[in-house]
């Protein structure tokens, strides 16, 4: 077959562009000879020297050197960075396509045909690797992120209520599910309602500063809450009475922390006002909420006592849960028998007087006792600190319906 690089009626001589060695020909020296015959169409003057990229090796060595490269390629990232040098507008095959065109329609179909087949096996070649390369990728992508649906997960283990919340909600829903409203009041409260509204005399000790937190300056008559007995102040002069009410809160003394102190604790306190309320409702009030807290069968007592805010006073004492009464040397008890719960009495006249409720009418009755207290009792824990330690092991423990 004819090189289709010579061409027809341009003597027998191969010219230099058919050399593979001759890389640079020099298209000044090397022009065909005048006297040529005519080849037909109108590139009578076509010198095979200028469109040397077109010849056989030139594409051939093109195509190698595009193969090497893409079989060399082995990232995605490869293969799209030498693609410009074997495919792109400025490679030898473009380069020798765009040649093409300069060509004797004789020649034409041949170089067209060698050089299409050229950028076909390189383009073939592009799409091979990049299918391989995307393969591998996938399969890669697939093995690093592969999720194992049955695994058991390292679970995070799950926050508990505090038991002082718990305890505290469990009271709440008896009062409320006896028709009891819920009152609140603020931790930073006004010492008249803390105090002058409870009938507390100006010199009572309790206003010393050993009990109480002041908030500077002073003046500003302003305290963290000793008792929740505020609230009962607060709640008569903005509901007026009839009056059932129970609030729950935080109170602060400045009690040293140990393991039956602590700066801040929890009460509940409950007023009941109307006309003829007796003791005897206190009373059952008060069992009412020893067995909705320690179960059936718990023995409670009234013990004479003092409250500037109450008159008669009293405190109301739980059986030991340990010894019953029956062991002298009780560490929970302290071999008396009984627990000290908190405090109760019928509300002060004066106390009813200083919020516009008149005595003569209505009688209501008070008390206050300690949530932690109660905690502690019913849990067994022996040291108050664990409660406010924030250990959730603790809470998971203790946290559980009691
Ligand atoms: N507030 C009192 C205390 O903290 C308890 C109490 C409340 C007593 C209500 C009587 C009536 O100790």
């Amino acid at each position: 077959m004819a090189d289709p690089l010579i061409l027809a009626g341009s003597g027998s001589a191969r010219t230099p562009a058919s050399d593979p060695d001759d890389q640079n020909p020099d298209p000044v020296g090397e022009r065909a000879p005048v006297d040529s015959p005519p080849v037909s169409g109108p590139n009578t003057s076509y010198d095979p020297v200028e469109v040397a990229a077109l010849a056989p090796e030139a594409v051939e060595s093109a195509v190698d050197a595009a193969l090497s490269a893409i079989a060399q390629a082995d990232s995605l990232e490869d293969l799209k960075a030498i693609r410009p040098a074997h495919q792109g507008d400025k490679s030898p095959l473009a380069l020798a396509n765009r040649e093409i065109g300069a060509l004797p329609p004789s020649a034409k179909a041949d170089a067209g045909k060698r050089v299409g087949q050229a950028r076909g096996r390189v383009g073939q070649a592009f799409a091979a690797r990049q299918a391989e390369l995307e393969a591998e990728r996938d399969e890669r992508v697939l093995r690093e992120e592969t999720l194992d649906l049955t695994q058991t997960s390292g679970r995070r283990p799950l926050g508990r209520r505090h038991p002082i919340e718990l305890m505290s909600q469990r009271i709440a829903d008896l009062f409320v599910g006896m028709g009891w409203e819920i009152a609140e009041g603020p931790e930073v409260e006004a010492e008249w309602f803390n105090f002058d509204a409870l009938n507390f005399d100006a010199d009572h000790p309790a206003r010393q500063m050993q009990d109480t937190f002041y908030v500077d300056p002073r003046e500003r008559g302003l305290i963290l809450r000793t008792h929740t007995s505020p609230v009962q102040a607060r709640a008569m002069l903005e509901r007026g009475v009839p009056l059932y009410v129970a609030a729950i809160g935080r109170v602060f003394r400045t009690d040293e922390l140990d393991a039956t102190h602590m700066p801040a604790f929890h009460q509940v306190e409950g007023l009941a006002v109307d006309e003829g309320i007796t003791m005897a409702h206190l009373k059952g009030t008060l069992d009412r909420l020893a067995t909705e807290l320690f179960g059936e069968g718990i023995t409670t007592r009234l013990r004479p006592s003092f409250f500037p805010f109450t008159e008669p006073s009293a405190e109301m004492d739980l059986r030991c849960f340990v010894c019953r009464g029956e062991d002298a040397a009780c560490r929970t008890c302290g071999g008396t028998g009984w627990i000290e719960w908190g405090g109760c009495g019928m509300v002060n006249r004066n106390v009813l007087t200083a919020v516009g409720v008149d005595p003569d009418r209505y009688t209501g009755f008070a008390f206050g006792m300690g949530i932690d207290r109660a905690l502690m009792f019913r849990t067994g824990v022996s040291d108050m600190r664990d409660m406010i330690e924030g250990d959730v092991r603790f809470d998971a423990q203790f946290g559980m319906e009691i």
